[in-house]
């Protein structure tokens, strides 16, 4: 009799870089990780470091930090700065040719990369070849330009377990919980989500009706009692 390997959930990241939707989603007990871009760090106005930080006092996972040079030496030193911010940071680095040799160099060191502006399966592919920790394609730009991004994960989904590799297929660009759902359907190992998106995830307007229900019918107990 064979022995059967058990896949692992699929981990729910915050894609932002405010702390206090991160507590929010924290004290929920769904928060497996952080990721956060050049955008939503500029959002919130504050030094990069310091967000960081506090982001790594309240989620124990990973955080995304994203460098901002576009050549490979650039990019690797940028990189060795960012991890050593704290143990969980994952360092983000665009899909370009720059970063497939800056992903290589930091990936060599032990620095785990995030590549990130991913559009394709073939990116995918060469993300996994450098040894990308985790690969984040763009769903909902794609959807944005009339293509159907989540079929990009299927073919990454596909390619990844043709030849085993270990990259993680992190779902971004989420745009609502159809997103999340077909992620989880296929596979994905991740999937990245804004506070707006997270918030909705437990909601169903049934449980909302069945739940008053319930509490009226108890409360129409206790008066007869
Ligand atoms: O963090 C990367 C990605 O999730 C960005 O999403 O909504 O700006 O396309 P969006």
């Amino acid at each position: 009799m064979g022995t059967s390997v058990l896949p692992s959930l699929m981990k729910l990241f915050l894609d932002t870089a405010n702390v206090s939707e991160i507590r929010t989603a924290a004290d929920w007990g769904i928060l497996d990780g952080v990721t956060t871009n050049p955008s939503l760090v500029a959002k919130e106005g504050r030094d990069f470091t310091e967000v960081l930080r506090e982001i790594s006092t309240i989620v124990n996972g990973p955080i995304s930090a994203e460098v901002v040079s576009t050549t490979s030496p650039e990019m690797v030193a940028e990189g060795r700065k960012l991890a050593k911010i704290h143990k969980n940071i994952y360092v983000k680095i665009p899909m370009i040719t720059e970063g497939l040799k800056a992903t290589k160099a930091l990936s060599s060191e032990g620095i785990r990369v995030n590549m990130t502006l991913v559009f394709s399966s073939l990116q995918a592919l060469l993300a996994a070849k450098v040894g990308a920790a985790f690969v984040s394609p763009f769903i909902g730009r794609l959807d944005d330009i009339g293509q159907t991004g989540m079929e990009i994960i299927e073919e990454i989904k596909t390619i990844y377990d043709n030849y085993s590799f270990k990259t993680e297929i992190l779902v971004a660009s989420v745009r609502h919980p159809i997103h999340v759902k077909e992620a989880a359907m296929i596979g994905a190992d991740i999937c990245t989500v804004p506070f707006n998106v997270m918030e909705k995830l437990p909601h169903h307007s049934l449980t909302d009706v069945g739940l008053e229900r319930f509490l009226k019918d108890w409360a129409k107990l206790s008066k007869k009692a």
